[in-house]
Formats: C-alpha cells, sequence, structure tokens
C-alpha cells in the first residue's frame, strides 16, 4: 500500500479484514440499521449542507470518534496504526482523521467528485474499507478513479474487506450504482485536527 501511495497516489489493498471480521461486521451492520443510526448524506459543510440525492443517494452515519462502536474499535486502531506508519514513510503530516459508515441503497451512487475542496480543504488522504460479504462482480457498485486530465485509472469491486486509498486532492472519483445494499466505513486523514476545515 505504502509503495503504491507513494509511486502513483492510490492503492488498492484486497482481504485488508479477515473473513471472521468482515462476517462480525456484517451483523453489527445490520443491527446499526435495524437501529435507525444512518439518516441521508449531505453534501458541503456548514450553511451550505444540503441533501442532495441526485449527486450521492447513500446514507452516512457519522459516529463519535470519542465512543465508537466497540464492534469497530479493532479497525478503528489499524486505522490509527496507518496514520501513524504514512507520516512516518510518507511525510505527509496527517494529524487527525475522520471517519463515517455508508450505505447505499440499491440503485443509489455517487456521482463524480473530488474529496478535497474548498468546504473540506484538509482532507489528505483517503480511505474506503468495503463491508460487502460475498459481493459478486455482477453486483456492479464499483469505485472509479480518474486522474486528474479525466482518464479512468480503475474500477474496484467493492468486495469485503478491501482498503482504497487515494489522496484527496488529486483524483476525482465515483460510485457506480449496484444491485444490492453497498456497504462501507470511509474515512479522511486530515492535516488539520478535526474539526478544524
Ligand atoms: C465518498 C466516496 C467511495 C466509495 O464517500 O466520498 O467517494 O467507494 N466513497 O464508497
Ligand atoms: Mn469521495
Amino acid at each position: 500500500m505504502l509503495e503504491s501511495l507513494k509511486n502513483v497516489g492510490w492503492s488498492v489493498e484486497r482481504d485488508w479484514l479477515s473473513h471472521q471480521d468482515l462476517s462480525d461486521l456484517t451483523v453489527a451492520f445490520q443491527n446499526w440499521k435495524a437501529e435507525n443510526r444512518f439518516t441521508p448524506a449531505r453534501i458541503g459543510q456548514g450553511q451550505s449542507l444540503q441533501q442532495h440525492g441526485g449527486i450521492r443517494g447513500d446514507e452516512t452515519w457519522w459516529f463519535d470518534l470519542a465512543a465508537p462502536p466497540t464492534e469497530l474499535l479493532p479497525i478503528l486502531q489499524r486505522v490509527e496504526a496507518l496514520k501513524v506508519e504514512m507520516n512516518r514513510s510518507l511525510f505527509l503530516g496527517l494529524k487527525d482523521w475522520d471517519v463515517h459508515l455508508a450505505s447505499y441503497p440499491p440503485g443509489a451512487g455517487y456521482k463524480k467528485h473530488l474529496d478535497r475542496h474548498q468546504l473540506q480543504s484538509s482532507r489528505k488522504l483517503s480511505l474506503v474499507l468495503y463491508l460487502n460479504e460475498n459481493w459478486q462482480k455482477a453486483d456492479g457498485g464499483e469505485l472509479v478513479i480518474y486522474n486528474q486530465a479525466g482518464e479512468e485509472l480503475t474500477r474496484v469491486s467493492p468486495e469485503g474487506g478491501t482498503l482504497v486509498m487515494f489522496l484527496s486532492e488529486d483524483f476525482p472519483h465515483e460510485v457506480l450504482p449496484a444491485k444490492r445494499e453497498r456497504r462501507s466505513l470511509t474515512g479522511w486523514f486530515l492535516d488539520a485536527p478535526r474539526g478544524v476545515v
């Protein structure tokens, strides 16, 4: 992952999660949904915050990182360790991170966008960890990553346990609609403390 991030600015790692972890998280995710923790995703921040189903159709849960769901603790610790490792080997100056869980209902996607923009200017590195057990190619829902010239670089099928990372400023990307519910833990390593844009 580090080599790939250093060389091309993005990386795709299959089986970052074990099958057992994935299966435990599948159960936990089902419970969080049943507890109505998710709300329709919104775009922007502060006064410009808008709900915009035409651009993104997912539902998210911005759990409190100070008191995360216990089932996520081991993963969040590994993400923290990644941050330390990134700083050590890539000198990214990462100070903090921000994360949410996302669920795309069948047919929903997220149009081409950049994760770092005026309203989210501290996002340095984007991470997406897929939580979909037994995902088939035919289920769709690929993440398409482009370069700044708009050329397609790769298409990632959101198979459970796959971790994708890319520099937030450099890679426009989009989520294609899927045939079944599509789940992920999505986060951003920040070059400023959380809450400071
Ligand atoms: C995002 C995003 C990608 C994915 O939440 O900003 O681009 O594959 N997610 O879920
Ligand atoms: Mn994105």
